[in-house]
């Protein structure tokens, strides 16, 4: 157990970068099953989630070489991972630890169903499906509706999604919801068929849109946009890729610059964070931005706000926990309603504990405004929700300390770091349960 201790009613001042996006670095690395040849990828957070989807492609018969500080080469080992003696099975430990580890599903059926084409024989696949978390059931319903639209056959068995690696075809992929792992599923397996498909209705995430281009930079055609198109091709190529900074963490740093009541700047892509720029900017905070970097100066407490979670490039459901820690202390009643995960709501008795005042009514947050939080003892259910409560205790007055079962970390590779950059009064120390 991790316990930070956060002296709070200070405000943050200063300037940060923030590392590259976990939830590109995912999808980037599964996009490697789909050739053997080297793919470099940089700019990559040294988060537990990426180390675990490091083990799964080594498992899966990858090399994977750090070659320093965030940068990784990952190349067919020995025994290539492209013709399995008897299929691709997947160990549920590793996706039942981390979700996105279900997104080697696509790559793994268009791999199989290649190499095998010839002799008719059909390579097996069996993933795991993801277990639930602590936002809800999350299902993955139109990841497989529409990897069949590519000619998959697949079956739900034991826990396991069973695929056949028949040779997939082109095809038209209807989302009925705008599904980042869905999307990202689809685009992986298009890409190394030789034929057209189309995505309709997709996610449009930025960690989606990199994802595109390095599939572009191994030899896919893939067009971004309100319908996403891709010729995939025969064999893909290896790339070097940098990945894109993390937006959701760009975003919680803004944020405790503008619930301490202080300035400060971090370097990411502002045109990442439009929604969340212009929801700080309406409720008082003066924001400016450049080419690299977005810098918020906080005017005081916040005016309330209403604010609706929404698929890209709408208000982030990654940064919702954040929001309403800062809204806490606003002049007057907000109302966040959350329409990507409605449950995700674990942060709020924490809050409570901190002296918030906070009613749920049907995936809706009313938040009543209070001049001033209090320090307490506060429990980490995941890892946004763990922000927020860093975010309370560093306004709150008084100490804070949070608890935490490793859950910040799977999110932020130094969070205690980063904020010490920005002025905050806040330590560490690991302890074994009592
Ligand atoms: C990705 O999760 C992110 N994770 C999440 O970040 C993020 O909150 C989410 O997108 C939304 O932006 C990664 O990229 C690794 P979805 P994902 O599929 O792909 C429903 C974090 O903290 N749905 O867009 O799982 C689903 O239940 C994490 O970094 C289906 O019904 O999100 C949810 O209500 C938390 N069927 C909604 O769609 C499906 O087949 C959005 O889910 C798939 C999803």
């Amino acid at each position: 157990m991790r316990e930070l201790i956060i002296h709070g009613g200070r405000p943050l001042r200063g300037e940060l970068a923030v590392e590259g996006a976990k939830n590109a670095a995912l999808p980037l690395f599964c996009a490697t099953l789909l050739t053997d040849e080297p793919v470099v990828l940089e700019n990559v957070p040294e988060l537990r989630d990426v180390q675990t989807i490091i083990a799964m492609l080594e498992l899966l018969g990858k090399r994977v070489e750090r070659l320093g500080p965030g940068c990784y080469r990952v190349s067919a080992s020995s025994v290539s991972s492209a013709s399995p003696a008897s299929g691709f099975e997947v160990p549920y430990e590793l996706v039942r630890q981390m979700r996105a580890s279900f997104l080697v599903l696509g790559p793994l059926l268009v791999r199989g169903g290649r190499t095998r084409a010839r002799t008719r024989a059909r390579v097996k696949v069996r993933v795991p499906l993801p277990g639930g978390c602590v936002l809800g059931a999350r299902p993955v319903d139109l990841h497989l509706k529409g990897l069949e639209a590519l000619g998959a056959e697949l079956e739900l068995s034991r826990g396991c999604v069973e695929g056949r690696a028949a040779s997939l075809h082109g095809g038209e992929v209807h989302l009925d919801y705008p599904s980042v792992g869905a999307t990202e599923q689809v685009l992986l397996a298009a890409a190394l068929i030789p034929e057209r498909t189309r995505i309709h209705n997709p996610a449009r995430e930025p960690e989606v849109e990199d994802l595109a281009h390095l599939l572009g930079k191994m030899g896919a055609r893939v067009r971004f946009g309100e319908v996403i198109e891709i010729e995939g091709a025969r064999r893909l190529g290896g790339a070097r890729h940098r990945i894109i900074p993390d937006r959701i963490n760009a975003g919680t740093y803004l944020i405790a610059g503008a619930v301490t009541g202080g300035k400060v700047r971090v370097f990411c892509r502002p045109e990442h964070l439009r929604a969340l720029i212009e929801v700080l900017r309406e409720s008082g905070m003066e924001l400016e931005e450049d080419k690299e970097s977005v810098t918020v100066t906080s005017m005081g407490r916040p005016s309330p706000l209403e604010v609706e979670t929404r698929p890209y490039p709408g208000f982030p459901t990654d940064l919702q926990p954040q929001l309403t820690a800062l809204l806490t202390l606003a002049r007057g009643e907000s109302l966040i309603r959350e329409t990507v995960f409605p449950s995700r709501f674990s942060h709020v008795p924490e809050l409570l504990r901190l002296g918030a005042r906070i009613d749920l009514a049907d995936s809706s947050a009313i938040i009543k405004g209070v001049e001033q939080l209090e320090g307490a003892t506060v429990q980490v259910p995941d890892i946004r929700a763990g922000a927020a409560l860093v975010l309370a205790g560093l306004a709150a007055r008084g100490t804070t300390v949070v608890q935490d079962e490793g859950h910040l970390a799977r999110g932020y590779s130094d969070i205690v770091g980063d904020l010490r950059e920005l002025g905050a009064r806040i330590e560490e120390r690991e302890y074994e349960h009592g």
